[in-house]
């Protein structure tokens, strides 16, 4: 009993850690009757931090009258924002800035808010030019990797990291299983 507990506990794990979603995040100018546009779309994983990554980016084509943009999950059948919406200046998407996108997420992965803010690019950084996300998770549970930068190739590719494999994580479990399959049969005989 004990053994089919731990194992279906570590197929629970396994599934657990593979649950990525994804983002649209919109755009629009404020003080215009403009309908937001797609901004970025951003995969992500709360149990995977590390794992956050721009799967699209679309520089906006602001008006020049825009000032100020507002920022969050859009659902352009209801035409409803569907998440918490933040205001930006429109001058953190001109030229020479780099976009970095945060997603604020519940602990079940629910988008609270999405935000976006420009980093100055400096001329010879040019790897942190592509757009950059991060998710930060609320409330209780994992602590969310803060100021964890995401690795990016000159492309603007995520650079992926080393992720621990399943073993190195899992080992201990398996182990106990392991050990319990042994002795419980033992005892039975
Ligand atoms: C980005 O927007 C925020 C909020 O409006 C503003 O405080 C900040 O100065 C802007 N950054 C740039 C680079 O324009």
């Amino acid at each position: 009993m004990l053994v089919a507990a731990l194992l279906s506990a570590l197929c629970a794990a396994t599934l657990a850690v593979a649950d990525p979603r994804t983002a649209q995040i919109y755009i629009q100018p404020l003080a215009t009757s403009t309908k937001p546009e797609p901004l970025a779309e951003i995969s992500y994983d709360t149990l995977s931090l590390d794992a956050t990554s721009v799967v699209a980016y679309e520089a906006p084509e602001l008006p020049e009258t825009a000032d100020l943009v507002r920022i969050g999950l859009y659902d352009p059948k209801s035409s409803r924002w569907i998440s918490g919406t933040t205001v930006a200046s429109a001058d953190n998407f001109s030229k020479g800035y780099s976009p970095h996108l945060l997603l604020t997420v519940d602990a079940q992965g629910e988008v609270l808010s999405a935000a976006c803010k420009g980093v100055r690019v400096d001329a010879g950084q040019t790897r942190d030019f592509g757009p950059q996300a991060a998710v930060l998770v609320e409330g209780k549970g994992k602590q969310p990797d803060l100021n964890k930068p995401v690795v990016l190739s000159p492309e603007g590719r995520k650079v992926e990291e080393q992720e621990k494999t399943f073993l190195q994580k899992y080992w201990w479990m398996i182990a106990i299983a392991g050990f319990l399959a042994l002795s419980g049969g033992g005892a039975e005989k």
